[in-house]
């Protein structure tokens, strides 16, 4: 595995090029590069997973089954899958700690604290993420800045220093209005709780519908702290 400062310094020439120029770029400095791509099954991991199978790019793309998705999440994955053939990896959490958690805790422990949500989220995404990227060198994600003010400030490519990888961001700067039209304009399956006002989707007991105008993640962990919105997945300096 390359470090991820010696793989960073080969991108700056690569801002603002198409995620097939970046992989490509990279892989020709760097021919055994690793690259993975984690989906939620969101629009933006949506029109990732378009670009990478139709490029037919050498990504592996994995997503994190919490155990509490929506039915919607799923046939999402299943319609993706169909419709372009790929070989999505599905990691699930560690069967002792979950089983744990639910004996202990119960089913909706992440209501009671930010402490005890933010344990559920280390069993049931942010554990099973370190395992999922194990052995990666760059690990591709849908953030766009317009999330949230923390996102605001990303670059499009940046060192995790927890998980020693370069994480490149190929949807940063991008709009709604043109993420939705890249969908629409190439058919792309989607999770149709969008249609039904679900702006960010997560975990069932954890996402609700955002009112006309509203705040896209506000769905999210609407119970808490805007602050404290994050699961640990993606850790902002
Ligand atoms: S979160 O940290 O609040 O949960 P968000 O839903 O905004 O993250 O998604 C941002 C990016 O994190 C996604 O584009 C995807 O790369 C990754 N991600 C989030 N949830 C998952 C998941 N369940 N499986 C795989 N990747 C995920
Ligand atoms: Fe648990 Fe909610 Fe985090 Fe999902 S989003 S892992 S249900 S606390």
């Amino acid at each position: 595995m390359k470090s991820a400062d010696i793989i960073f310094e080969k991108t700056s020439s690569l801002h603002g090029q198409s995620v097939a120029a970046v992989v490509n770029g990279l892989r020709s400095a760097f021919p055994d590069l690793n690259v993975v791509f984690s989906t939620s099954l969101s629009l933006e991991d949506q029109a990732i997973t378009h670009m990478l199978a139709t490029e037919k790019l050498p990504v592996r793309i994995f997503t994190l089954d919490t155990g509490r998705h929506f039915p919607e999440t799923y046939r999402t994955l299943q319609s993706t899958r169909e419709r372009y053939g790929l070989d999505i990896q599905v990691m699930f959490p560690a069967t002792t700690a979950v089983e744990n958690l639910m004996r202990q805790k119960g089913a909706y422990s992440f209501y009671e604290s930010v402490e005890a949500r933010q344990e559920c989220c280390a069993i049931r995404k942010v554990e099973p993420l370190h395992r999922a990227l194990k052995g990666a060198d760059v690990w591709i994600t849908g953030i766009r800045k317009v999330h949230s003010p923390d996102r605001s400030h990303l670059p499009p490519f940046e060192i995790d220093h927890t998980n020693n990888i370069l994480k490149f961001h190929p949807l940063l700067d991008w709009t709604d209005s043109q993420l939705k039209s890249y969908i629409n304009e190439h058919n792309i399956p989607y999770n149709r709780l969008q249609d039904k006002g679900f702006l960010s989707i997560g975990c069932e007991p954890c996402t609700r519908a955002v009112a006309p105008g509203g705040d896209m993640r506000s769905g999210r962990w609407w119970w808490e702290d805007p602050d404290k919105k994050e699961c640990g997945l993606h850790v902002h300096k």
